[in-house]
């Protein structure tokens, strides 16, 4: 059995920002990671990370109050405000932490970081390294995890989190490269583990963001909250659903129909391109849906007024992954594009320090449901949710550990935990059914996309959810053609399986039970927002029948619900 005093789980920029705080306390700390922690989901990022800095010309008047009100708007009223103001506050001080730790951000003329305008946005709040933000933080506090010698186990995969008597003991994780399962004991466990954007096909997310630390705190008994808002990002590439980040039209880009119209002006006549991302993202499905798409799949994106010069300045990862994947270059043509999955809003429920129903258990970033994003979340708002929550969960997880009496529990529990999980993988190893998980995988999320997706109605979800049951029962007769244990892909496919599907079954439940449309939600049969009746964060109560739903407060400080104009 392994023991480290803070297990943190993912390498993503939750988890390290939670594992560099937790480390600064004198706390041996590791770090297990299902790739190298340069290859998380977060490098990814493009566009920002919103802090009001001020720093433009334009953004002389923004504040943290500004930034929690356009927040709070975007999240189409169901974000906690209390959430949303510590992370406005907080989010100058995170930001030039960064900065200071040597992240390579654009600079304004006067040396000050730059910020570009971001949708749903009253002022440019967005920080920027140039479109490769996510890559520039990552390896941010990646140097800082390497400085301050922080362990870490890359090429695990953790398949069981392990909780007795409401208390966190460890989890259990399996060694890809050798197919060894361990137990890994710790005082406190801290889960920065992302989304679960590949439970939907056409998803801009990495191939690892499969929600597997969701669905295991789930099964482990922790509700997950707020899991039918999912984000459909306006502008993915057409051809393989890369992101073409919000920055292109921060920068000015124009969003074009087949009649050489910026439509744009029939949704959100003020805000035009820079809209939030719901109403973007629903704008230009109608414009495909209503003929006025090209090939009937996407629409224009055009930047060439920009230039040369600004579009290789500030845009450069844009151009690259338009030439490689389009063959178009932005430069001279506009980039096809088309809404694709891109965010989860919800999560493992936890409060603003990170602290879950099971005492030593934290979680932060995509995989937590603080809420700061409610219904719909701002561009440029998750990079600075997990600096902002991993802190504070890594800083609150170090305090439980320092205050604990009784250290080194649970070994018997987790060594049981561990014998169970073996004799699982084992099972999987032989099994030798007729179905093969990756193309129950690839059902999955074909029937999640095309009837739990941008527009949603009572009739294709429940359609969705009865095949989501079908491929649970059929996930049990599956057959795994390498029985090897080194590096078996299949088997970490099929270990996935089961939490995507978990995932997908609570995304039908929430998302049939609310009827309204708020933010990402948006219901063809329910088509307004009802504050009388669903004013609520969903709960879903992991059972094996299915989710058990239940409800929670949305916490309201000042800024009482309003129509949401832009
Ligand atoms: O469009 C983007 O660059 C994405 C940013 C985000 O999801 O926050």
């Amino acid at each position: 059995m392994i023991y480290h005093q803070v297990v943190v789980v993912g390498g993503g920029l939750a988890g390290l920002r939670a594992a560099i705080q937790a480390v600064e306390t004198q706390l041996d700390v590791a770090v297990i990671s299902r790739v190298h922690p340069v290859r998380s989901h977060s490098v990814a990022a493009q566009g920002g990370i919103n802090a009001a800095l001020g720093n433009a010309p334009e953004g002389a008047d923004d504040s943290p109050e500004k930034h929690a009100f356009d927040t709070i708007k975007g999240s189409d009223y169901l974000a906690d405000q209390d959430a949303v103001e510590i992370m406005t506050r907080e989010a100058p001080e995170r930001v030039i932490e960064m900065e200071h730790w040597g992240c390579p951000f654009s600079r304004t003329d006067e040396g000050r970081i730059a910020q570009r305008p971001f949708g749903g946005a009253g002022y440019p709040r967005t920080c920027y390294a140039s479109d490769k933000t996510g890559h520039a933080l990552l390896h941010t506090v990646y140097q800082q995890c390497l400085k301050q010698d922080v362990k870490v186990y890359e090429e695990w995969s953790v398949v069981r989190l392990v909780i007795e008597d409401g208390e966190c003991l460890g989890v259990i994780a399996l060694n890809l490269v050798t197919g060894e399962l361990e137990a890994f004991q710790a005082e406190a466990v801290i889960f920065g583990t992302g989304g679960a954007g590949r439970v939907y096909n056409n998803s801009s997310n990495n191939i690892i963001n499969t929600g597997s630390g969701m669905a295991i705190a789930y099964k482990a008994g922790i509700p997950l909250k707020d899991l039918e808002f999912v984000q459909f990002h306006p502008t993915t590439l057409a051809t393989n659903n890369v992101l073409v980040t919000e920055g292109a039209r921060g920068e000015g880009g124009y969003l074009v129909n087949n009649k050489g119209e910026r439509f744009m002006k029939r949704y959100a006549p003020n805000a035009m391109e820079l809209g939030p991302r719901d109403i973007v993202a629903r704008s230009i499905q109608t414009e495909i849906n209503e003929g006025r798409g090209f090939e009937g799949r996407y629409v224009h994106l055009d930047l060439r007024h920009l230039g040369r010069e600004r579009i290789l300045e500030r845009l450069p990862a844009i151009r690259d992954i338009a030439i490689s994947f389009a063959g178009v270059d932005p430069i001279s043509e506009p980039i096809p594009v088309q809404p694709g999955q891109h965010y989860f809003m919800g999560g493992i429920d936890c409060n603003s320090d990170g602290e879950t129903r099971a005492t030593g258990f934290f979680a932060a970033g995509e995989c937590a449901c603080v809420s700061v994003h409610g219904a719909n979340r701002l561009g440029g708002n998750s990079l600075l949710e997990t600096i902002v929550f991993g802190k504070r969960a890594g800083d609150k997880a170090a305090a439980y550990v320092k205050g604990k009496e009784k250290t080194r529990a649970g070994g018997k529990a987790l060594a049981a935990a561990l014998r169970e999980t073996e004799a699982e993988i084992d099972q999987l190893l032989g099994a030798d059914g007729e179905e093969n998980p990756a193309d129950l995988r690839d059902e999955m999320r074909r029937v999640m996309f095309e009837k739990v997706g941008l527009f949603r109605e009572e009739k294709q979800m429940k359609e969705a959810l009865e095949k989501i049951r079908e491929l649970k029962d059929r996930a049990k007769r599956i057959r795994i053609s390498y029985k090897g244990r080194r590096y078996n892909l299949d088997l970490a496919c099929s270990l996935e399986l089961e939490g995507m599907l978990l995932m997908a079954e609570v995304i039908c439940c929430g998302a049939i039970e609310r009827k309204e449309s708020r933010g990402s939600h948006y219901r063809v049969d329910y088509r307004e927002r009802d504050d009388e009746n669903w004013l609520k964060h969903t709960l879903a109560y992991y059972t094996p029948d299915g989710p058990r739903l239940d409800f929670k407060e949305v916490t309201i400080t000042k800024y009482e619900p309003q129509a949401r104009r832009y």
